[in-house]
């Protein structure tokens, strides 16, 4: 059932469940920084666990890392950041806000033919200028036209090792994960002797001092990326590999709830290819402010390894053993930024139904908002209620099943319990962070030790006994 969903429902429904709160909220709020509250963290650790679990830890091909996160400077030289890891920013001179020219020029293109933009962004500033002035685009600010030349701002932000700040104990902080994957190729190669192809995959923390972040958890300047270097032979036939990564990274977003219909491959025109690449797929989600990239599939041919070859003057090469040639590969890199995906997530499982489509569970008449997570992704598998509060034999009964149904490590299924308002009450709040399964103790529980489930998606209740309720629990987790 797909249901469109407003970023004001999304944002409203977040802060109100504990997913997102604006970050430093007391002292103000710093622009776009963004605090995961305990829900929020849960379906983060979610995702982070599922995609470590497929590509890494299910397959024998893929290495994990998790590098340190401030690198020597020469790593950003070697890597082209330092001199082009930017954006063109413009001034409006009426009343300086500062915005990215590629954005406002793709934008109008937008909204003159309607679809994808594809325009591509003359590289002399005067030009881009010249065309912000004729396509008379407007401040977003203040409606003015009238823009300064646009200057290259360089996205890394920066800091000092030690107490010095002097430009000598000048560090970045990354700005994605994937060049540690290089810097340590060989080390994986040197311990561990791979076979191509194999990968290295890392999550981790990423930060970019963007000129526009925004719409929410979208463009932040601080996130998570969640990448994947695939080595290649230089001989072997990329594209195989590329469609096959396309395939994979589909079907595990499938698995973890994005509504597909809502997922498109942009194949970026040859002409806005990074030099080195061959092929870029940006994969695109029908977010609630218009379809954006929701992560990147790209072919980087040997340009990575061959650039921190050069800077750090080691060799960076694979023997092959049968062939015994030396080669340095070529690589396939599927890249994600994990609050994009909880953002695909959250709008894929977002339902509203309508009054007369609900039922009187709780006392006042009101819509029923809920997540339709697969279980997998939900932060609780299910909740625990006595039927009342102030009976101190159904609450001790109800603690006594939530531990039954939790478990324990390995197979500990995080329970919530909660005995707070009516159950009407109760349902519609485990509704809404998508809680798949409440359980109900009441008077005859005390009897026969039986409880009632209730579930999310349809609201029906069955009973069982307190016995069979985690064995019901795992056959649902395999099953959704
Ligand atoms: N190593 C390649 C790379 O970093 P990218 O397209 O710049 O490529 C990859 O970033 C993914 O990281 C994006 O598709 C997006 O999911 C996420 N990402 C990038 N910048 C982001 C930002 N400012 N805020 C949130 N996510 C971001």
């Amino acid at each position: 059932m797909q249901q469109n969903v407003s970023m004001e429902q999304l944002i409203s429904l977040c802060k109100r469940r504990g997913f997102i709160f604006p970050g430093s909220e007391i002292y103000g709020g710093l622009a776009n920084a963004w605090d995961f509250g305990p829900l929020g963290v849960a379906l983060k650790n979610n995702i982070k666990r599922s995609w470590w679990q497929t590509f890494v830890e299910e397959r024998d091909d893929i290495y994990g890392l998790d590098a340190a996160l401030l690198m020597n400077r020469k790593v950003w030289q070697a890597s082209g950041h330092e001199s082009t890891f930017s954006d063109p920013l413009v001034e409006c001179k009426n009343c300086h806000a500062r915005v990215r020219a590629d954005i406002l020029l793709a934008e109008a293109e937008l909204n003159k033919k309607g679809g994808v933009a594809t325009l591509i962004l003359p590289a002399d500033p005067e030009t881009q200028k010249e065309l912000l002035m004729n396509e008379k685009i407007k401040c977003p600010s203040c409606d003015i036209v009238d823009w300064s030349s646009p200057k290259q701002f360089n996205l890394m932000l920066k800091t000092f090792l030690g107490p010095a700040e002097e430009e000598a104990n000048m560090v970045y902080f990354r700005p994605e994960t994937a060049q540690a994957i290089f810097v340590d190729f060989k080390q994986i190669v040197d311990t561990y002797a791979p076979k191509l192809p194999f990968g290295i995959a890392q999550i981790g923390k990423a930060f970019r001092n963007e000129i526009t972040p925004g719409n929410f958890i979208f463009r932040t300047r601080e996130f998570e990326q969640m990448e994947i270097e695939y080595f290649i032979k230089d001989s072997e036939k990329w594209n195989e590999h590329f469609e096959i990564w396309l395939k994979e990274m589909n079907g595990w977003m499938a698995s973890i709830g994005i509504d597909m219909q809502k997922v498109h491959n942009l194949d970026v025109p040859k002409e806005e290819l990074a030099h080195y690449s061959k092929r870029t797929v940006d994969v695109e989600f029908e977010f609630p402010f218009g379809r954006k990239e929701l992560f990147g599939l790209a072919y980087r041919g040997d340009f990575d390894l061959q650039s921190h070859q050069k800077g750090s003057g080691q060799k960076l090469e694979y023997f092959d053993e049968e062939t015994k040639e030396r080669m340095v590969p070529h690589v396939i890199e599927p890249s994600m930024g994990v609050e994009r995906m909880m953002l695909a997530i959250l709008a894929s499982a977002f339902r509203e139904d309508p009054l007369e489509a609900t039922p009187s569970e709780a006392s006042e008449q009101e819509k029923r908002i809920w997540l339709d997570l697969p279980m997998r992704m939900a932060p609780y598998k299910a909740a625990v209620f006595p039927l009342l509060s102030n009976k101190p034999e159904l609450v001790e009964k109800a603690q006594e099943v939530r531990k039954v149904l939790q478990g324990s490590w390995p197979g500990f299924f995080p329970v919530v319990f909660d005995k707070s308002g009516n159950i009407g009450k109760r349902y519609r709040r485990q509704d809404e962070i998508g809680t798949p399964y409440c359980f109900t103790v009441d008077f005859q529980t005390l009897e026969d030790d039986t409880i009632t489930v209730r579930d999310r998606d349809t609201m029906k209740q069955e009973r069982i006994a307190i016995a069979h309720a985690r064995a019901f629990l795992e056959e649902k987790m395999k099953a959704r």
